[in-house]
């Protein structure tokens, strides 16, 4: 039986990524994690909200069957940008919650655009004196790779085009769409939005 539409449907002009590719890319993901965290006691997911919730939370329970304990924390950060770029200079509008002293922190990521707030986030983390900081990102635009960046864990390159979807918002809509796509030109020129 063939699925009623969904209200977003007829907004996206094109997929970019799959649910099914993000479901198997984030098993893969898992896997390299857990096979390079066998022999610590737990690790520290910082999620970094609000896009990246989507992700944390399918990834969280794929590391889960396979990989070592997994603790959670959230950040929630604002970038002064223009418009849709960002500046680099970042504002913490949601600290974390304890000392990460100690652990093995890695930060859950979904959207790597610029660079410029991660960048910022490594070297706010990297004051925080965890055992390690590392980065699990399941999407990556042309621009980041030119940031010199460590970034251990990378889903899938995209090309450096508007998307939404699986976290991924426009003006906060679209963020529930369970595949990545482009919005028809038309969306973007709609007055409430
Ligand atoms: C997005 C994304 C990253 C950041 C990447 O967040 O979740 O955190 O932008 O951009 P950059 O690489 O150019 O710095 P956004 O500020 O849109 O907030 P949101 O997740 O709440 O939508």
């Amino acid at each position: 039986m063939a699925a009623e539409p969904c209200w977003y449907d007829s907004d996206v002009e094109r997929v970019v990524v799959s649910e099914a590719e993000i479901r198997d890319k984030i098993e893969e993901l898992a896997a390299k994690v857990a096979a390079d965290y066998r022999s610590v006691d737990s690790i520290l997911l910082v999620c970094v909200l609000k896009g990246a919730i989507m992700f944390l939370a399918d990834f969280a329970r794929a590391l889960g069957r396979c990989g070592p304990p997994v603790e959670l924390e959230f950040m929630a950060v604002s970038s002064y940008g223009q418009g849709t770029t960002s500046s680099g200079v970042v504002r913490i509008l949601k600290d974390l919650d304890r000392d990460i002293t100690g652990q093995h922190v890695l930060v859950v990521e979904d959207i790597l655009d610029s660079g410029l707030t991660l960048s910022w986030l490594l070297r706010y983390l990297a004051s925080r004196s965890a055992a390690s900081v590392e980065v699990v990102t399941l999407f990556r635009k042309p621009d980041a790779v030119k940031v010199p960046l460590s970034v251990k864990y990378v889903g899938f390159d995209i090309p450096s085009e508007f998307v939404v979807g699986y976290g991924l918002d426009y003006s906060e809509r679209y963020r529930e769409v369970p595949y990545v796509g482009v919005l028809r030109s038309e969306v973007h020129a709609r007055p409430a939005l």
